[in-house]
């Protein structure tokens, strides 16, 4: 029988992290360990860790998530498992209280591994999966600004790079985690309101398999978080677990790829949650701060705002 372990984020960014952050992710930490006391899989205990932060309204997730810029919160969430690797995925879902358990139902109930905005929806509502109460708010910019946001997003060069630095400002508050079960079954998973600023329709790295998450009993679990447009275009989850399944650890491999993105994708920085089938773990990140900690069942969860 395995040590059970969860590692857990709430972004990675430049924004102060709160204590009522790192409160809520301890939380999170523990209700997902408990889970793997009692002999739970890690999908569940990932899935469980996962819906505190999103029900919280703390992070950028579930009830906290940004709106697009046509005022409405479309979310992304994924799940996979390192077993048989099944995998689960919503994009642009919206309306929904907890979009991860979605992403679960995705991977359990159905022969598929992504759905897609008012279908993905639509399917969280036939299994009657709570809505957020609170609706979300009107934009608060008039039209005509809301066009001159639409073409600053699409801008390069100065303007392009102000709007970075502001969402930097802002924070990218990604929610994820991984899991080790007793049978030695690992799993990832991730759950966001995507980016500031972000057009209608756009979709991050978050509930793309290989990209935002990846798992694999042969090689470990990842959970990322960052600006997706960097992290999909390197495949930043899958290429970390192909480092361990090479025989790197956690923290070699989590380093070099984030390094490569850094240095092949300009302006782009990421945190990494890397768990290994045998228990060795890293947390890592090329921002100034990342919300994170684990619980290895050794007493409290650890839970910090950054981990070099
Ligand atoms: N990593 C979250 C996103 O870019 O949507």
């Amino acid at each position: 029988m395995k040590r059970c372990i969860i590692l857990a984020h709430g972004g990675a960014g430049a924004k102060v992290v709160t204590p009522a952050q790192l409160a809520c992710l301890a939380e999170a930490l523990a209700a997902g360990h408990i889970l793997l006391e009692r002999g739970s899989t890690a999908a569940a205990a990932v899935e469980v860790t996962i819906r505190v932060m999103e029900g919280s309204g703390l992070f950028n997730a579930g009830t906290g998530a940004h709106l697009q810029l046509d005022g409405m919160r479309r979310m992304d969430a994924s799940i996979m498992e390192g077993r048989l690797l099944r995998a689960g995925a919503v994009a642009g879902i919206e309306h929904i209280r907890h979009p991860i358990t979605a992403a679960r139902l995705v991977m359990e109930k159905t022969a598929h591994v992504l759905l897609i905005s008012k279908h993905a929806t639509r399917f969280a509502d036939h299994f009657k999966l709570e809505r957020q109460t609170r609706r979300p708010r009107k934009p608060a910019l008039p039209p005509s600004r809301r066009n001159a946001m639409r073409e600053a997003v699409t801008a390069t060069g100065p303007q392009r790079r102000m709007l970075r630095l502001y969402e930097k400002m802002l924070g990218l508050e990604t929610v994820g985690a991984v899991a080790l079960d007793a049978e030695g079954t690992v799993a990832a998973g991730a759950s966001t309101g995507g980016i500031a600023f972000m057009l209608p329709g756009r979709v991050g790295d978050s509930p793309l398999i290989g990209c935002g998450v990846y798992a694999d009993n042969d090689a470990g679990a990842v959970s990322m978080t960052g600006l997706g447009e960097g992290i999909i275009r390197i495949a930043v989850a899958k290429e970390i677990a192909d480092r361990l399944a090479a025989g790197a650890s956690p923290a070699t491999a989590a380093r070099l790829t984030l390094k490569k993105l850094v240095v092949r994708i300009e302006g782009a920085a990421a945190g990494a949650l890397v768990l290994a089938p045998d228990g060795r773990f890293a947390i890592r990140h090329t921002t100034p701060t990342m919300c994170a900690g684990y619980l290895t069942g050794a007493g409290r969860p650890v839970v910090a705002d950054r981990f070099r």
